[in-house]
């Protein structure tokens, strides 16, 4: 594989549920995600990548200037990074892109994000769990036509600042996905009710 990625695999016992691409936040880790997982889609196969940066000992999936301030080279440099290792797992495990959905976590939902924005073919859909936006770029038009997208946020968040949800729903509509935004009662860490509205969501597929 391109640039390897200390990652989880757990092989579906389901032929329809979508494979999920499990994505943890800032400090966590490829476990962390995986409870959530299989609540939110049991028989799927699960793959849960290591974010490879450090933030003093924190693992993350890109580098970031300070909290809230991000460097787009390096957001992208790491984004193509994971599309192509993503490609090459899909490959090794049987795994199809277009169904691949993401459940990312804080910096898991951002590059999850970031990888529908630059390299939209690598996911078929995501549930993001408390995203900002990171790289202010509209997706190329037409890149997410028929790709669903759920943003979740908390509206006492003290990192998302309460502008960022429906600004990254816009940038991803840019290209044509189809974005389900809600504003929970909650902070940063997700809670019950992100759980019932994800699994919510995943069931109208
Ligand atoms: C990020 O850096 O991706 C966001 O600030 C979320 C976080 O990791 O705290």
């Amino acid at each position: 594989m391109s640039h390897p990625y200390h990652h989880l695999f757990e092989p579906g016992t389901g032929s329809t549920a979508p494979p999920l691409l499990l994505l943890h936040g800032t400090g966590g880790n490829e476990h962390d995600l995986l409870r959530l997982g299989r609540t939110l889609s049991p028989g799927s196969a699960l793959l849960s990548p290591r974010g490879d940066v450090s933030e003093g000992g924190a693992l993350r999936f890109f580098a970031r200037l300070a909290e809230g301030v991000f460097d787009p080279a390096e957001v992208s440099r790491r984004t193509l990074a994971l599309a192509d290792w993503l490609a090459a797992a899909a490959k090794r495990y049987h795994l199809d892109p277009a169904r691949l959905t993401a459940v990312g976590f804080s910096n898991g939902a951002n590059i999850a994000a970031t990888l529908l924005q630059l390299r939209p073919q690598s996911l078929g859909a995501a549930v993001l769990l408390r995203p900002m936006v990171v790289l202010d770029q509209p997706a190329a038009p037409g890149s997410l036509a028929g790709k669903r997208v759920l943003l979740l946020n908390g509206n006492v968040d003290p990192i998302v600042p309460l502008d960022h949800p429906p600004r990254l729903a816009a940038l991803l509509r840019a290209g044509g996905a189809e974005v389900t935004q809600q504003l929970l009662p909650a902070s940063h860490g997700f809670t019950p009710a992100d759980v019932a509205a994800a699994q919510d969501w995943l069931t109208r597929r």
